[in-house]
């Protein structure tokens, strides 16, 4: 029920701080340790490549994972469109591990590589939402993203549950294989929950910003580097989806070799700056799409942020901040379809899950 939300969509996006703590709660054994069912560990610790599977906005997760996962546990791992994988099927590891990850659990186009890798004999992992959907049931092993239901058609708390839930399987296999890093997972979860209850708390803020940048215009885009890049992917989503208005998410340094030549003057373009390694050159780019006559809308992590920055999120550890830099981004495009008058929650042409190949 939406109770006294205007919006599904709102509701979630404000259910994200609970899940965040549901999960936790989901993930721990009676110590108050992380745990994952020791068969799926076993299964990605025994697999000696991670192929991940999936469409839209999990598939945005699916790219952060894999940097989780791989910096984490280091097993390396590979992302895959599931329309694509079909046809242009990479040459396969010889213990391969597929992950299927999918909120509605129904979605026509992964099942289609669930049915054809089972053919070919491979294990396979499902992480979804509704228990006893298809994906699950058709899979070896499922984990559970405990958001509760998502209504609106655009996703929000299961992206950041997908997130969260990879980071616990990439903790849990990285301790298995004896890799034991300065990080304590239950604690940074539960700062994550607390930054996205602030950011909740900053509607006023964003919806302004969507007043400022997208009332008219035609175009946004969105640039970022490394892990800010997979969150512009699904920031630029977001817009598209239920705005209508042409989004696109870039790496930063990709700007030079074709796409700045996009830029006019009013253009908005939202810069994430949440990774220290790279802050230095997309501030860089934000100058040279500036030059062009860009609006920008530089949104920073704390610590990173500089004079001008339009707004700052707050500090969370590095390897976790899509969970926090995508809740602007969720409500930025919120804020947007309302002010251009579209239906939010239920966008046209498209359907909550898709069901056809
Ligand atoms: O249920 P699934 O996670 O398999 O759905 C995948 C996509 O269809 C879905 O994420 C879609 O991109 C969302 N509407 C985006 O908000």
């Amino acid at each position: 029920e939406k109770g006294t939300y205007p919006h599904y969509m709102l509701k979630e996006i404000d259910e994200q701080p609970l899940v965040m703590r549901k999960i936790i709660q989901a993930y721990q054994d009676i110590n108050g340790k992380l745990s994952v069912d020791s068969q799926i560990i076993d299964a990605v610790t025994e697999a000696d490549r991670l192929y991940i599977i999936a469409c839209g906005t999990s598939y945005h997760a699916g790219l952060v994972g894999k940097q989780l996962i791989e910096k984490l546990a280091k097993i390396p791992v590979e992302v895959h469109v599931s329309s694509e994988f079909v046809y242009n099927m990479p040459l396969l590891s010889e213990k391969p591990l597929f992950i299927f990850i999918s909120q509605s659990g129904e979605t026509a186009d992964s099942r289609a590589v669930l049915v054809k890798v089972k053919e070919l004999g491979y294990k396979t992992l499902t992480m979804t939402n509704v228990p006893g959907s298809t994906l699950s049931r058709e899979a070896d092993y499922t984990l559970l993203l405990h958001a509760g239901p998502e209504i609106a058609v655009a996703s929000t708390k299961a992206y950041t549950a997908q997130i969260a839930v990879l980071a616990i399987l990439a903790d849990v296999a990285a301790k298995s294989r004896g890799f034991s890093e300065d990080f304590d997972l239950v604690h940074e979860l539960g700062l994550v929950a607390n930054a996205m209850e602030v950011l909740c708390g900053s509607k006023e803020e964003i919806e302004q910003m969507a007043y400022d940048y997208l009332t008219v215009t035609r175009n946004c885009f969105f640039i970022g580097r490394s892990m800010d890049y997979f969150v512009c992917l699904e920031g630029a989503l977001k817009l598209k989806e239920i705005s209508y208005i042409q989004a696109e998410g870039f790496a930063g340094g990709e700007l030079k070799h074709g796409t700045i030549a996009l830029i006019e003057d009013g253009t908005p373009v939202v810069a994430l700056a949440t990774q220290k390694d790279v802050n230095w050159s997309i501030r860089g780019n934000v100058k040279e799409v500036v030059t062009r006559g860009a609006n920008p809308c530089v949104i920073s992590m704390k610590g990173l942020n500089e004079e001008g920055d339009r707004f700052v999120i707050p500090h969370v550890h590095e390897l976790l901040t899509p969970l926090i830099s995508v809740v602007p981004l969720q409500l930025l495009a919120y804020y947007a379809a309302l002010h251009r008058g579209c239906d939010v929650d239920k966008p046209r042409n498209l359907a909550k899950s898709v069901t056809v190949e």
